[in-house]
């Protein structure tokens, strides 16, 4: 769909031309293009603040059937996503106008305060990620995404990035795949059928998945993850997805929380909470989708993506709170919230992970509380690590991806909370407040020495309604984030 090009426009015949302007300077140094976008701010409607469009159609001296520009406001506020919004955007417009490929017109970064690899990775990342439609469940498909993107480039531009073309691809597919992942209804993406979502993406780029089922989960002893699955007529599964180069140095493994439904169980949900809960598998999109990207990435490290897959229901077999239930690590839970599930689930495969393969590096990603919404809101997500580097280089790649992430505590005296007085642990905290860190506290418990962090990516997982270059629904975050992250750790 991408393409990066050196394109004549006094030459070339052109359909859609979509150009960024800024109100305060021409980014430009194309003389044409200068010339167009004078001639599209003599329009009193169009000054090139943000949010400001105007088309003009078969400028004189050209062969472009129409050109579309975008307003972006000042040059000097312009970052990454900035470029990401105005290509998302662009291709949204086409989208919608009915028109099927699209030139961009690259606006030249010695203008600008970014530099030209981040002007064409943030340009075809919004390319990319705009150019999605979920309408598998409607009868009739009104729109269709965009069959091509030109990038206008000089000659050294094209040499320098059209490789970057497939990097991005492969990182922004997979991104979409979890997306699409995280929209699909609960109906259709119980445990097994999920796992096999996952096995069926990952076949197609040849990487090796392996689907562990009830009767497996049952003899390795995962009785956490279990005790969660026990409520619902569909049987958990532990999907398990390896990279493994030969040179690897390194290992990191990736778990990824996938509740299919989180109905609550016994204490069942309220109308209002309960109505998104298909999203609750959305760590799991994110690492399977990760995994995916990694197949063409090709980085030189071992990584391994675990998925524990549960759906929580209420029923005559699920568990009830005050039950005491005996993890996989052996340490025994009394459960105070049948709703605190997640992070039970995940440290019978976070201690299995680290039990198998000692990893280096283990991150961890779960909607895993509403607490995390209420710190940071719907769209940065929670870090916690008793790693300062390991926490920071998160929070870096976030800022990179625009998939951002903010580091907050681990208190050891907040220990206090998750105590017991029949069991190891509880598994909710006996007080009312701190609920993310709780939360986090409780996974500490099973991560013995290993470098951990955890991302607790309930807020940005979910949108309620469309923005510059994602649909309302699944956002697919975290795909971005781990992918520059991996070559970092
Ligand atoms: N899946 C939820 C967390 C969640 C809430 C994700 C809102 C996305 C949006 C999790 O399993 C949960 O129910 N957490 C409880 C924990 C509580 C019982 C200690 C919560 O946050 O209320
Ligand atoms: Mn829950
Ligand atoms: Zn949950």
């Amino acid at each position: 769909m991408l393409e990066v090009k050196a394109v004549n426009l006094k030459r070339v015949k052109v359909d859609t031309l979509v150009v960024p302007v800024c109100e305060d300077r021409d980014i430009h140094t194309d003389k044409l293009l200068t010339s167009l976008v004078a001639a599209a701010k003599s329009f009193a409607e169009f000054k090139g603040k943000k949010g400001d469009v105007i088309t003009l159609f078969q400028p004189a001296e050209t062969r472009i059937t129409r050109a579309v520009f975008f307003g972006l406001g000042k040059a000097g506020t312009l970052d990454g996503e900035s470029f990401r919004a105005f290509a998302g955007n662009a291709v949204k417009f086409c989208i919608n106008a009915g028109l099927s490929a699209m030139t961009l017109a690259t606006p030249s970064a010695t203008e600008l305060t970014v530099n030209a690899e981040t002007l064409f990775g943030s340009l075809m990342e919004g390319s990319c990620l705009g150019n999605h439609i979920f309408d598998r469940y409607k009868m009739e498909k009104e729109k269709t995404p965009v069959k091509k993107v030109v990038l206008m480039a000089t000659a050294a531009q094209k040499k320098a990035y059209s490789s970057l073309v497939k990097s991005v691809a492969a990182v922004c597919g997979a991104s979409l795949k979890a997306r699409e992942w995280v929209t699909t209804p609960s109906n259709d993406k119980r445990p097994e059928a999920f796992a096999d979502m996952i096995r069926n993406a990952a076949r197609e780029v040849g990487l090796k998945t392996r689907i562990m089922d009830d009767r497996w989960l049952e003899k390795q002893q995962f009785g956490a993850m279990l005790a969660v699955g026990q409520g619902s007529s569909a049987k958990p599964r532990l999907v398990v997805m390896e990279y493994s180069p030969k040179a690897a140095k390194k290992t990191i493994v990736l778990v990824g929380k996938g509740v299919t439904f989180d109905s609550g169980g016994i204490n069942l949900k309220p109308s209002g909470s309960i109505e998104t809960m298909k999203m609750d598998m959305s760590g799991a999109a994110a690492v399977a989708g990760t995994m995916l990207a990694v197949a063409h990435l090709k980085p030189d490290v071992k990584v391994v993506g675990v998925m524990p897959i549960v759906e929580n229901m209420p029923s005559g077999t699920a568990i009830r709170p005050g039950d005491i239930i005996r993890s996989y690590a052996g340490k025994t839970i009394e459960i105070g919230n049948t709703d605190a599930e997640g992070r039970l689930i995940l440290i019978d495969a976070m201690a299995w992970a680290i039990r198998h393969y000692q990893p280096d590096t283990l991150i961890d990603l779960a909607t895993l509380t509403g607490a995390c919404v209420v710190a940071l809101g719907e769209k940065i997500a929670g870090v916690f690590s008793k790693d300062p580097d390991l926490a920071a280089t998160i929070v870096a790649s976030g800022e990179k991806t625009h998939e951002r992430c903010w580091q907050l505590p681990l208190p050891e005296d907040y220990k206090e909370l998750l105590k017991n007085d029949f069991a190891d642990l509880n598994n909710v905290s006996n007080g009312r407040w701190g609920g993310a860190i709780t939360a986090a506290l409780f996974l500490s418990e099973f991560v013995g020495d290993t470098r951990w962090a955890h991302i607790d990516i309930a807020g940005p997982v979910w949108a309620k309604k469309a923005s510059d270059y994602c649909g309302a629904g699944g956002t697919g975050f975290g795909v971005r984030l781990l992918c520059d992250l991996i070559g970092k750790i």
